[in-house]
């Protein structure tokens, strides 16, 4: 599964980039909004924070000719751009032209099964399901990913499932499990999935037997104990 930081914000994407296993990032509107930057030259941060790592921008026109233009003016900003379109017939129409040319797209605000049918036909790069907000309101968000993959298994369509608005580790694992093939998820999420209180309470134990058996276990790392002493 890749991973990918739902967030506009550089410093959580420069922490989370420096782990080794970030994949890309989502933005939309609201998230950018936040940031209070001038949007191209902080887009032109988070590519360079990324790479190779793609990062999605939106389009704010309805009409396909306003997405066409946005689009294009997007994408040639940085190679690893994907031109986010919201799920309209004129979204979907910019998708069949924006996919021609060679643009990677992401159909964005993706709801039900059917929507998500007409995202593959037109050659979208990703789909962008929307589990959490799904569950807000009480329909079954993780049930929309399975029918998605089952539909694009079905005819090997080539559309990545973008496991999108995950708000919890469970999110996350179950997207996995189903095999979605990437999840976008908030900074805070991202964190969530590293910790389990076992694992700090091992790590602990680990440390203090080692530290009270320390004098008998001999010189082990020798450079380091070298750089501590000229400190
Ligand atoms: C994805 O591209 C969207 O930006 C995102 O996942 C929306 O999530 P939210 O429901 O937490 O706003």
């Amino acid at each position: 599964m890749k991973f990918f930081l739902d967030t506009a914000n550089l410093e959580e994407i420069r922490k989370a980039a420096s782990i080794g296993i970030l994949d890309g990032i989502t933005t939309n509107p609201t998230l950018a909004a936040k940031e209070k930057r001038p949007f191209r030259e902080l887009m032109l941060d988070i590519c360079e924070a990324v790479k190779p790592g793609v990062v999605n921008l939106e389009v704010v026109a309805t009409e396909t000719e306003g997405m066409l233009a946005q689009g294009r003016e997007l994408a040639s900003w940085h190679p690893n751009v994907v031109v986010k379109t919201p799920m309209t017939p004129d979204g979907i129409r910019a998708v069949t032209i924006l996919s021609n040319e060679g643009i990677r797209t992401n159909v964005t605000l993706v709801f039900s099964a059917s929507q998500a049918l007409l995202v593959a036909k037109a050659g979208a790069y990703f789909v962008s399901p929307f589990l959490g907000r799904l569950d807000d309101i009480s329909e079954d968000g993780l049930a929309l990913v399975s029918d998605i993959l089952q539909i694009y298994r079905a005819y090997d369509y080539k559309t990545q499932v973008l496991a999108a608005s995950l708000r919890h580790p469970m999110h996350v694992v179950e997207a996995a499990k189903m095999g979605a093939h990437i999840g976008t998820m908030p900074y805070k999420v991202f964190e969530q999935l590293f910790h389990h209180p076992l694992t700090d309470k091992g790590l602990d134990a680990f440390l203090k037997d080692w530290e009270k058996a320390k004098d008998s276990l001999g010189q082990v790392f020798p450079e380091q104990a070298k750089a501590k002493s000229a400190r």
